[in-house]
C-alpha cells in the first residue's frame, strides 16, 4: 500500500467509480480529489472498470493532463501554443525561469516548491500570452503581472505549510 495515501486505493476507486462511467471520468474523478492519480490505483482501477492494467497505465500516461505523482505546490502551466508565442510568450517563459530559478518542464523536483510546464492552449488565445497557476486561469499575463500573481501563490503556500 502507498503509505503517503490516505485513502487505501480500493477504497479511492470504490469512491469514484460508478457503474457506466468512462476511464477518463474516474481518472479525472480521482486527480479532481488528490491532484494525481497514485500509481497504486492503477490495478483497482482495471478491475473496476474490466480493462488491463496497460490500457489504464496507457491512458494515464497517454494524456499530458494526469500526473502520477503530486504536484510542487506552486504549479505554473505556461500556454506555449501559437497565439501565445505571437504574444510575447517566449519571453515571458525566459522571465518566468530567471523569476522562480526553475525550468520549464523538469517535472517535479523532489522537495521543490515551484513546478513550470508547457502546456498547448488554454483556450484564451484572443487574450494571450495565458497561463494557469495552481490551477486558475491568467490572460493577458505580463512579467509585471507574473510576478505579483507568483507573489500571491508563493504566500498561500508560507502560509498553509
Ligand atoms: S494559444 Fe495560448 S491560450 Fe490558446
Amino acid at each position: 500500500m502507498d503509505e503517503s495515501l490516505a485513502i487505501a486505493p480500493d477504497q479511492l476507486v470504490q469512491t469514484h467509480a460508478r457503474p457506466g462511467m468512462s476511464l477518463l471520468a474516474v481518472l479525472h474523478a480521482i486527480q479532481d480529489e488528490l491532484g494525481y492519480v497514485p500509481p497504486a490505483a492503477v490495478a483497482p482501477l482495471a478491475r473496476a472498470l474490466n480493462l488491463s492494467r496497460a490500457e489504464v497505465h496507457g491512458v494515464i500516461t497517454y494524456y499530458h493532463h494526469f500526473r502520477s505523482e503530486p504536484a510542487a505546490p506552486v504549479t505554473v502551466q505556461l500556454c506555449r501554443a501559437e497565439a501565445c508565442r505571437s504574444m510575447g510568450t517566449e519571453a515571458l517563459a525566459q522571465h518566468i525561469e530567471a523569476h522562480t530559478g526553475c525550468r520549464f518542464d523538469a517535472g517535479h523536483q523532489h522537495g521543490a516548491t515551484v513546478e513550470l510546464e508547457s502546456v498547448y492552449c488554454l483556450g484564451q488565445c484572443a487574450l494571450s500570452p495565458a497561463l494557469m497557476l495552481n490551477g486558475t486561469l491568467h490572460a493577458k499575463v505580463t512579467p509585471q503581472k507574473f510576478d505579483a500573481i507568483f507573489a500571491a501563490a508563493s504566500k498561500c503556500v508560507e502560509v498553509t505549510a
